[in-house]
């Protein structure tokens, strides 16, 4: 079930990192991707498994290969808050599309208690490091807010596939369902420090992984994103206008977007 869940959800990142556009197609899709507890299952090799209530996590993809490099996060199963939580977050290298629309492509999106909590590069700015194994952080903030998770794993990992340009489906990718995770956000006060506690929750389930590579060191990493393009993005949230912005990025828009 796991490794299912997270080629699914691998693909769709994918997607996000590569062209730059699917960030908005994410921003339309993660809508979807709070809490949920399914009745299903899942037939593999004439064999069928069935699952109810499990906590899971699923996700549609687009894309024609992964980034070179990239790192998630998932959870959607806390301890700490009374309402619903789901936390995705994700970066990674961007294959180049012509003119630079977005460096660094990362994302942290929170559901909170109906909630939608979205920091990308067209909001504010991101932070990460991500150790080649066992060790994910990442920090966001905008003019208002301040989110920062850490993801710890003593677990080995499980290699996983993933599609990749120079090899089809390749095992480029290492992940856990068991990862240590603390989230937390805050409201900023005037001088930019840390106010209020908005969100303080904990997960032993936590999903995290990275793929590609090269992975040799810790990888550090901010975005950046010009404040020309930012104010566009801004301003322009449906898919079209964001076409005639950069028409570049027709191609890969998914069927039926
Ligand atoms: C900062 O991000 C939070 C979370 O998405 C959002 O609620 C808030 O409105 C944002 N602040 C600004 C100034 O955009």
């Amino acid at each position: 079930m796991y490794l299912i869940n997270h080629l699914n959800y691998s693909f769709y990142l994918s997607k996000y990192i590569f062209s730059g556009l699917s960030v908005l197609v994410l921003d339309v899709m993660w809508k979807n991707l709070t809490r949920s507890q399914f009745v299903c299952w899942i037939e593999w090799e004439g064999e069928r498994f069935e699952f109810k209530d499990a906590p899971s996590y699923s996700e549609k993809n687009w894309g024609e290969a992964f980034p070179k490099k990239w790192f998630w996060v998932q959870c959607n199963v806390f301890e700490g808050a009374s309402g619903g939580v789901a936390l995705t977050a994700a970066g990674g290298v961007r294959k180049l599309l012509g003119p630079e629309v977005f460096e660094n492509p990362a994302l942290i999106g929170v559901h909170y208690d109906g909630d939608f909590y979205e920091f990308a590069p067209w909001n504010g700015v991101l932070n990460w490091e991500i150790a080649p194994w066992g060790s994910w952080y990442m920090s966001a903030e905008n003019e208002t807010h301040l989110v920062q998770l850490e993801v710890t794993t003593k677990d080995l990992g499980t290699i996983l596939r993933a599609p990749s340009e120079e090899a089809g489906l390749a095992p480029a990718s290492k992940h856990t369902g068991a990862g240590v995770l603390k989230l937390q956000m805050w409201e900023r006060k005037h001088d930019g420090s840390k106010g209020k506690l908005v969100l303080e929750v904990t997960s032993d389930m936590a999903e995290a992984g990275v793929g590609g590579g090269p992975w040799l060191y810790t990888w550090k990493g901010k975005t950046f994103l010009p404040k020309f393009y930012r104010s566009a993005l801004q301003l322009t949230f449906d898919l079209d206008s964001i076409f005639r912005w950069f028409p570049l990025l027709e191609r890969f828009r998914p069927p039926g977007f």
